[in-house]
């Protein structure tokens, strides 16, 4: 992560002040954030705020983007219909590491009624902080393509 990384940050109605404590603390980071919403806690559809925000860094516009709803599931599976995209769904630090380090992720999901606020936290600087490994990787995560 650097000063000039620019990261999206988008969720569903699950927990909104989840989402406002990641952008604060990615913008004290360092980072450009680009919060696309939802600004209520109204009923939101998940696939459209995943997509909204993976269109984005799909088209280079974000380097990395964080997805935030319920479980972290429904919006992750709908970001990932966006080609380029890899988004893991992350409830420990380790595996933050690791879709980076090992699967090169460009988004990460969070579910916020699964993790408290001090983890998603963790969560995300991990995500933010670690490179990916490339190598023996770089091939696997090149055979990652939509099929019919
Ligand atoms: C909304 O109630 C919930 O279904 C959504 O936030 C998410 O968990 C879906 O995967």
């Amino acid at each position: 992560m650097t000063a000039l990384t620019r990261v999206v940050i988008s969720s569903d109605h699950a927990d909104i002040p989840l989402r406002r404590t990641i952008v604060a603390h990615v913008k004290a980071a360092g980072c450009e954030v680009t919060d696309i919403g939802p600004e209520t806690g109204v009923s939101a559809d998940y696939p459209k705020h995943g997509q909204a925000a993976a269109q984005l860094v799909a088209a280079g516009d974000c380097a990395r983007g964080i997805l935030i709803c319920g479980t972290g599931q429904g919006i992750m599976m709908a970001a990932n219909k966006v080609v380029r995209i890899r988004c893991g769904v992350c409830s420990d630090s380790f595996s933050a590491r690791m879709i980076r380090a090992h699967n090169n992720s460009n988004m990460l999901s969070i579910g916020a009624r699964v993790v408290g606020v001090g983890l998603a936290l963790d969560i995300v600087d991990t995500f933010l902080s670690t490179e990916f490994e490339g190598g023996r990787h770089a091939v696997r995560v090149d055979m990652i393509e939509p099929h019919s």
